[in-house]
């Protein structure tokens, strides 16, 4: 008998751009000392990223086409510059703070990603652009809301400013769990540090 469709196993899936240890080290190390408020969840070094697409909930089959397209991009490490951490959404009561990243080599990885995975019929493409960043602390929620946050979090030392090269593309199940998310890399491409870009 066939199962049920809503009974079969989903997933929560997004691929994003790794960043070198050291640079997340560095970013949470500098995160506690400016994102202190107790508004502020910040986040922890391991899950830190640049996404480059949400695929949201999905069949568990649809992994293994969804990691071929992200394996199919490997190519030359991309360099990257982090900028001063910016609140998000610029008006109103912020729901995160993200570090945005400079880097026209992501931007095309983002687009080759995606232009795959849409010819594959496994994504739509966002209609917002593509905003490379990497979030460094999300807002509690006071009742519906995001709790105010009186103190932000100050500028990045000078070493954080100095461009790097991001490892590698991987393919993530995210596990939300009562104490943060989990994330799962379920498929990786190493990009190549000897055909820097
Ligand atoms: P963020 O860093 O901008 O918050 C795992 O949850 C990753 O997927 C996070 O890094 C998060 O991006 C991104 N993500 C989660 N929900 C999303 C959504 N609805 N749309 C786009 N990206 C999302």
């Amino acid at each position: 008998m066939a199962e049920e469709p809503e009974k079969r196993p989903r997933v929560r899936l997004f691929v994003a751009l790794d960043l070198p240890a050291t640079v997340r080290e560095g970013i949470a190390a500098w995160g506690e000392r400016e994102l202190r408020d107790p508004a502020l969840r910040p986040v922890a070094a391991a899950n830190m990223h640049v996404t480059l697409a949400f695929l949201g909930q999905r069949d568990e089959a649809e992994v293994e086409p969804i990691a071929a397209a992200v394996l199919a991009g490997a190519g030359a490490a991309v360099r990257m510059e982090l900028g001063e951490p910016e609140a998000r959404p610029g008006r109103g009561r912020p729901r995160v703070f993200a570090l945005p990243v400079r880097s026209a080599g992501a931007a095309e990885l983002q687009a080759g990603l995606v232009g795959r995975l849409e010819e594959a019929g496994l994504h739509e493409a966002e209609k917002r652009r593509f905003w490379p960043h990497v979030t460094v602390a999300r807002v509690r929620s006071e009742g519906r809301r995001p709790a105010a946050v009186s103190r932000h979090p100050g500028t990045l030392p000078e070493g954080l400013l100095e461009p790097f090269f991001g490892v590698r593309v991987a393919l993530y199940r995210s596990e939300l769990q009562p104490r943060g998310a989990r994330y799962v890399p379920l498929a990786q491409v190493e990009l190549s540090a000897s055909g820097r870009q």
